[in-house]
């Protein structure tokens, strides 16, 4: 059995890390979150995880961290994940991505860290020729956001081969859905993602959905993406950490997603199939940058990691997505 490791999990209080702390927990490891609360929540972490409220690139703090906490790996999702901002304002993306990134990298080699996990994405490919898409397509991202995750896997794989250091970078395709026990989900005011939006439109949080694209080269010609339910997302990250104390001399850099894809009006279908009402849709011209189909090819992790996705089904991800929402209102007292 692997030995249970101190963890520090990196933006903690936002979507993916508040479930990868959960998964960690959950599962006997020693975990502790830095963030700086930009976009994350205190109450999406569970009780006893110590928060240290702060920005990653704080050398001193993290040294702080490293030592009091004996951390002896790092699980990186704190960052900056909205495409159309990037665009206009990619300056923020190449600092809070890139260049913190490299200031955390910087502080895990000094104090000895030897093992990473790092929060990467499909827009790393850009647009790809063929879907579904391996690890070695072509990496040609469309957008800043894709490259600040691009370079940061560079500076990746360049440390690891200069220090005692190996890495596993995750590129995920559209994670979706909330702890199954609605202890956290997504919070974020104002959220982009389709499940999300659906949810909120669902619910009367807002009038309707508006449908980007629909003479797409797909089968009803709107986009087809390959959602993931953030808690088999997370169990992937706790399980690629185990597979990098085992091989110490090895990195890892695996697509997540399910391999199977759903266009945007078969997402509301099941939206409106699991909360028995009928969203408004509206339809739209294409966002810049999107394209047709987006699908993992997700070979390498099934075969690299005793990864057994949970939750893979549409239906599912939306119940859960859909109890959070429903939380989150009592929470904020909505
Ligand atoms: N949501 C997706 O579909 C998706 C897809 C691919 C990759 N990712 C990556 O997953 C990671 C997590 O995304 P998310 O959806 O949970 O976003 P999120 O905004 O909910 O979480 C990011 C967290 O990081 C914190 N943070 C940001 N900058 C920080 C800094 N400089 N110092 C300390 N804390 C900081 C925020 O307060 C927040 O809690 C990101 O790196 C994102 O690029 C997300």
């Amino acid at each position: 059995m692997t030995s249970k490791i101190p963890v520090l999990v990196t933006g903690g209080a936002g979507y993916i890390g508040s479930h990868a702390v959960l998964a960690l927990k959950d599962a006997g490891w020693p975990v502790v979150v830095i963030d700086n609360l930009t976009t994350g929540f205190r109450f999406a972490l569970p009780e006893g995880v110590p928060l240290y409220e702060g920005d990653i690139e704080d050398a001193a703090l993290l040294a702080r961290i490293f030592r009091e906490e004996g951390i002896q790996a790092v699980m990186h999702f704190a960052g900056s994940i909205i495409v159309p901002e990037s665009v206009e304002n990619p300056l923020k993306y190449y600092h809070n991505n890139t260049a913190k990134s490299r200031a955390l990298i910087d502080a895990a080699v000094k104090a000895g860290v030897p093992h990473f996990i790092f929060s990467s994405t499909a827009a790393t490919y850009g647009i790809p020729e063929v879907s579904p898409v391996t690890e070695d397509s072509p990496k040609l991202p469309i957008n800043p956001y894709g490259m600040s995750k691009l370079m940061t896997e560079t500076m990746l794989a360049d440390v690891s081969r200069a220090h005692d250091f190996n890495y596993c970078a995750l590129r995920y395709f559209n994670v979706a859905g909330a702890d199954p026990q609605a202890r956290t989900g997504q919070s974020t005011a104002g959220a982009t993602h389709l499940i999300k939006v659906a949810v909120e439109a669902a619910l009367g949080k807002r009038e309707h959905v508006a449908v980007f694209g629909t003479d797409f080269d797909t089968p009803d010609g709107t986009g087809v993406r390959d959602y993931i339910h953030v808690s088999d997302l997370a169990n992937a990250h706790v399980l690629a950490l185990e597979q990098l104390i085992a091989a110490p001399g090895e990195s890892l850099t695996m697509n997540c997603g399910y391999g199977q894809g759903f266009s945007v009006l078969e997402v509301l279908d099941a939206v409106d199939r699991v909360t028995n009402r009928t969203i408004d849709r509206r339809m739209q011209g294409r966002r810049a940058g999107d394209p047709d189909s987006l699908i993992s090819d997700n070979r390498r992790i099934k075969a690299t990691l005793p990864w057994q996705p949970k939750y893979a089904d549409l239906g599912t991800i939306v119940e859960h997505a859909l109890a959070w929402e429903r939380r989150l209102t009592e929470l904020r007292g909505a």
